[in-house]
């Protein structure tokens, strides 16, 4: 491994692994409402279908937030400083951490969290061709739980978390988030890409997207627990179901039997009704407002925001 690219996985932080996926899944199947966490959505087909619904017409999230980060990069780098440790949290589209590294004058380091080491690695190859001489420094691990960084503490810190991905966690997970962040950042801060409170149409078309790959994306969950667990989940008796919950003011995803019948997973017989469904996403929308909040229960002040004219996204940048 090159002195670029440089390893580190803390002892404290366990690989995702099948075991503890059999355990979710049995878990989650055996409870009443039936649940799935959406972690699971992203093994190597699953993050193959996230990438093209980023680029669905209907899936408005990834192109306003990547015209954000070109009109304000300028001012988002003098937020971070020039010699800043860049931390993201989970390993997203390349196209948005290239916009923000080619701002910063010159980065200490790159660091990107992210719980799936092979993907992570990949990924940071492919960094480094298109930023020769940057240093990354990939940390395979859970960034909703405490994490430690490589180097020492003498660098400002500046985090990156994109994509809304706040969003798929429960408020109190999204206020436990921004508070380990601020720890692990202090005297720095966090740029958050936060997708805001909308027409319900809008919203109910960018996940119902006419394509179908939301739906496969969904069902890939289904797909996963058959090949790794040897389940036997047939694709045709569930359908996608999602609707925007104004009183959470969130997006539901679910997957709906058609019919009474009975799944075995891990030698376990999970009994469905018609229509029962298991409850695979959440997708929190907030305010400006609302988020401001979230980040000042959370220890952490809003400095700057930033949105689009139509006010369909936002970027905050937290000072920790
Ligand atoms: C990754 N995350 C922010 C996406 C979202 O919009 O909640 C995941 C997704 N689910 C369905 N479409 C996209």
């Amino acid at each position: 491994m090159s002195e670029a690219l440089r390893a580190v996985q803390p002892a404290d932080m366990p690989e995702e692994n099948t075991s503890e996926f059999a355990a979710d899944v049995v878990g989650g199947l055996s409870g009443q409402p039936k649940r799935l966490s959406s972690k699971y959505f992203y093994d190597e087909r699953g993050s193959l279908l996230f990438e093209r619904i980023c680029s669905l017409p209907e899936y408005y999230p990834t192109r306003t937030e990547v015209a954000l980060l070109r009109t304000h990069a300028a001012e988002i780098a003098c937020f971070m400083g020039s010699d800043a440790l860049l931390v993201e949290f989970g390993a997203g589209a390349l196209v948005k951490v290239d916009l923000i590294l080619d701002a910063i004058a010159k980065p200490r380091a790159y660091v990107p969290v992210d719980i799936s080491g092979d993907y992570l690695y990949a990924r940071a190859a492919r960094l480094l061709d298109r930023h020769p001489g940057l240093s990354v420094w990939p940390v395979v691990g859970d960034f909703t739980l405490p994490i430690k960084l490589p180097g020492s503490g003498r660098y400002r810190r500046a985090g990156f978390f994109p994509g809304s991905t706040i969003g798929n966690l429960e408020p109190p997970q999204a206020a436990g988030f921004l508070r380990n962040a601020a720890e692990l950042l202090r005297g720095g801060g966090l740029l958050v890409g936060v997708d805001l409170v909308k027409d319900s149409v809008v919203l109910h078309a960018a996940y119902n997207d006419s394509a179908g790959v939301t739906e496969a994306f969904n069902k890939n969950l289904l797909v996963r627990a058959n090949r790794e667990l040897g389940a036997n989940f047939h694709l045709p008796d569930f359908r996608h179901h999602a609707f925007y919950d104004p009183t959470h003011r969130r997006i539901e995803m679910h997957l709906v039997a058609g019919r009474s019948h009975t799944v075995s997973v891990m030698g376990r017989r999970i009994v469905f009704t018609e229509g029962e469904t298991i409850h695979t996403e959440n997708s929190y929308k907030y305010t400006v407002q609302g988020f401001v909040e979230l980040a000042r229960e959370a220890g952490c002040i809003v400095r700057r925001t930033w949105c689009d004219p139509q006010n369909l996204f936002s970027l905050h940048w937290l000072e920790c």
